[in-house]
């Protein structure tokens, strides 16, 4: 009887330290694979920074026939002080040469509310946390083409930094900006005068370095 005893209670404490072995190896080893988890999960990669302008050329006001935009000009000095990508709203539709006439198609297309078509689009928008955003002033407003991408661009969370040119130093379109680039966040913009985009490179890069500082950037 004691043997009968004594093999049970054997089989017994076999059967409890296995058991507890299972159990302290199986959470070993689910620790090990919480642990590796976490140690492999990549970290999400760096928000970056991007450019987006609108600029046209062609014969402009106070400057002729440019080759290259004001705007344009404008904006590859910020990439010159920030590390970016860069995109163009290029229309899809030239817009005329003539400065009159483009003041008037301008003019129609605002009067319409018209959302022209650009070429191309950004890839992997959802990659950029800050876009600068460049365009000249038409009719008192942005070119119709900029809203065109403000609304097909997914904005939310964003901040936006935006830069326009016109034949004065006033900045224009921080609540146009905020009202279609929804969800996005509007730092304070910067205004400068297209013809000194041609003619006085110094004093716009010197403005430009300013505002960057200002705005932290
Ligand atoms: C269609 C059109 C409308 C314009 N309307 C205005 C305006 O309302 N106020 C202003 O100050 N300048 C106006 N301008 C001048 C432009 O804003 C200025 O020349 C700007 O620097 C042009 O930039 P870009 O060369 O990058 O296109 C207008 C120019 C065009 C072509």
């Amino acid at each position: 009887m004691k043997k009968i005893f004594t093999a049970a209670l054997s089989l017994l404490m076999i059967f409890f330290l296995t058991a507890c072995g299972d159990t302290a190896s199986n959470s070993a080893q689910k620790n090990s694979a919480a642990t590796s988890d976490t140690a492999s999960k990549p970290a999400p990669p760096p928000k970056k920074t991007i450019i987006v302008y609108y600029s046209r050329t062609g014969d402009n006001y106070e400057v002729g026939n440019i080759a290259k935009g004001n705007t344009h000009i404008a904006a590859d000095i910020i990439a010159e002080n920030v590390d970016a990508d860069m995109f163009e709203i290029k229309p899809v539709e030239p817009y005329p040469f003539d400065y009159r006439e483009c003041t008037e198609v301008a003019k129609s297309e605002q009067d319409a509310n018209a959302r022209p078509a650009y070429v191309g689009k950004v890839e992997n928008f959802d990659q950029y946390d800050t876009v600068y955003l460049c365009y000249p002033i038409w009719w008192s407003d942005l070119p119709m083409i900029v809203y065109t991408f403000l609304e097909q661009n997914n904005f939310n969370g964003k901040t936006v930094i935006p830069l326009c040119t016109s034949a004065s130093e006033v900045f224009i379109g921080k609540e146009d900006i905020e009202n279609h680039a929804k969800g996005s966040k509007v730092l304070e913009g910067l205004g400068i005068r297209g013809k000194d985009c041609q003619y006085e490179q110094d004093k716009v890069r010197n403005m430009i370095q300013t505002w960057l500082k200002k705005v932290n950037a």
